[in-house]
């Protein structure tokens, strides 16, 4: 084939998608060929490449496992998740809009636009622990401890009681709890429910910029663009509660590093924080390693149910 017409051999792939597939799959598949397909030949991919791509995947199957999602990890390094997320506020927007044509209340417009990527660190079956407790685990003598609390207001605007804060961190090392099996269980992790005013708070650090796991498959890719593996500082939140849709974000330390080149692509300007020096009136809570040093308030609105 001197001269091979790509386009009409795109068509016939696309064409061999039979009736019987879903109609979600009648959309994704021709779309996924089609833009695949262009960027092979643009790209002028050689078998070879497209082997080494397969074999870059199986790779990162074998090493995931319940503690470690490499193949998320890739998906994160070229953006994948982040543009899902943004992809995510911009169907709930329309959603809002559409609602409000519609003569029902609008969605909370706080929370469409301030969430961002779960990531692969979370974990589900943490205890709940009373308000204002720590989730520091394991001593951490010299590190910043910090009083974070706030308010979960409802879509309606009001305060919003029983809802159930997942909070996660890294620690000072830069590691979280499943990367340092040696230390306690649930190090910088808490659940706390918001009382009948809608508050909750709890005792965190201020966390400290790290490096995604960069030692597979996500870590090769990285090297091969030239690219740090390194997030700016945050905080993980998931805010859940039966009548609103759940609510994931991470809020990022206003003076950290890495804020304008996060390895993955998550940091939103309105997700940037200041944290406070903690007030002379704060009373210095018993069973800590450390000292509170800092305060950082934080008010969510969760969005409607679907
Ligand atoms: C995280 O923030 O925990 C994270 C997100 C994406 C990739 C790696 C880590
Ligand atoms: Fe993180």
């Amino acid at each position: 084939m001197s001269n091979p017409d790509y386009a009409a051999y795109t068509k016939t792939v696309i064409d061999s998608i039979g009736p019987g597939a879903s109609p979600r799959a009648k959309v994704v598949f021709p779309i996924l060929i089609k833009h695949l397909h262009a960027f092979m030949v643009e790209a002028d991919i050689s078998t070879e490449e497209l082997l080494a791509a397969c074999d870059m995947l199986v790779g990162a199957g074998k090493v995931s496992d319940e503690r470690r999602n490499e193949v998320l990890l890739v998906s994160d390094t070229l953006g994948c998740e982040s543009l899902c997320d943004t992809l995510d506020s911009a169907r709930a927007a329309r959603a809002a809009d559409k609602a409000a044509a519609g003569g029902a209340d609008p969605d909370s417009p706080e929370a469409i636009g301030c969430s961002a990527i779960i990531g692969p660190f979370y974990r589900t079956g943490v205890p709940e622990q009373p308000n204002g407790t720590s989730i520091i685990r394991h001593p951490e003598p010299n590190a910043p401890y910090t009083f974070m609390h706030g308010t979960i207001f409802g879509s309606d605007g009001k305060p919003l009681p029983d809802a159930l804060v997942d909070i996660w961190h890294d620690a000072p090392d830069g590691l979280y709890d499943a990367q340092t099996p040696e230390k306690p269980e649930y190090h910088c992790r808490g659940r706390f429910r918001t009382d009948k005013d809608g508050k909750w708070s709890a005792i965190i650090l201020k966390p400290t910029p790290y490096p995604i796991p960069y030692d597979h498959q996500a870590g090769d890719m990285l090297k091969l663009m030239d690219r740090h593996p390194f997030r700016p500082a945050h905080v993980h939140l998931w805010i859940h509660h039966p009548k609103h849709r759940s609510f994931v974000t991470q809020i990022f330390n206003s003076d950290s590093e890495y804020l304008k080149d996060d390895a993955v692509f998550a940091v939103k300007d309105n997700l940037i924080v200041e944290y406070k020096p903690i007030s002379k009136d704060y009373k210095q809570p018993h069973g800590i390693d450390g000292e509170v040093i800092y305060e950082l308030k934080q008010d969510f609105r969760l969005p409607a149910a679907v």
